[in-house]
């Protein structure tokens, strides 16, 4: 039963009889958090769906958590604040802890650009937080541009730009750290697909 700390003292945990153990027997893979970090353009989006391609066609249970994609959604009412973007890793770990429960090998690819926020996320997953730090250099994703908010970060059109007008705290001790400025694709996700059979994530 979890010890967190809820605004009302009438919320009673309700235990349930189908166990985590119990779909990860069933699913043959543990559940995990592969959390990749990096500046935007750096790949964590690519990545991270082309390693659950990979992993759905092992026959993995897969979801990929997306930075853009939630802020549709569960984190529609968040901006690019300081406090903003607190919230929005820490419901972002909350809901992977919901998946990794669930037994799902979940992907997330999220700038998450300050270590005291991603430390918070692995002291809510612990074991289950797998860090990627998708290591490009801010040249590179500069002249990536994919999105084209390099240049408009840039004429000053956009405040709180990671690289530009706000920092990025690089990992210091990553569970994996993948060169996705220099590397292939194909080589960036073995090296991932090969980290979660060495730790018998996934079967070898
Ligand atoms: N090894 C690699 N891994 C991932 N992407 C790569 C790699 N090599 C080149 N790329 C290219 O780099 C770009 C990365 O863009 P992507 O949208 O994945 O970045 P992102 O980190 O998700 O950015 P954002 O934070 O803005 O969402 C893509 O155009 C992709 O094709
Ligand atoms: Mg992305």
């Amino acid at each position: 039963m979890p010890e967190k700390m809820t605004k009302s003292s009438n919320v009673v945990w309700h235990q349930a009889q189908v166990s985590r153990e119990m779909r990860e027997k069933q699913n043959a893979h543990r559940g995990a958090v592969l959390w990749f970090t990096g500046l935007s353009g750096a790949g964590k989006s690519t990545l991270a769906h082309a390693v659950e391609e990979k992993l759905h066609r092992m026959g993995c249970r897969t979801f990929v958590i997306d930075g853009d994609n939630v802020r549709h959604g569960l984190c529609a009412d968040l901006g690019f604040s300081d406090v903003d973007r607190v919230e929005n890793i820490r419901r972002v770990g909350e809901v992977a802890g919901l998946f990794v429960q669930a037994g799902v090998l979940t992907l997330t690819a999220f700038i998450s650009p300050f270590r005291e926020d991603r430390a918070r996320v692995r002291s809510i997953l612990g074991d289950d937080f797998i860090e990627v730090h998708c290591d490009t250099s801010l040249d590179v994703c500069e002249s990536r541009d994919v999105k084209g908010l390099y240049k408009r970060a840039r004429a000053g059109e956009i405040s709180d730009f990671t690289g530009i007008s706000s920092p990025y705290e690089a990992p210091e001790h990553p569970e994996l750290r993948v060169d996705t400025g220099t590397d292939d694709l194909g080589v960036c996700v073995d090296q991932v697909i090969a980290y979660l059979a060495g730790k018998r994530v996934i079967r070898a």
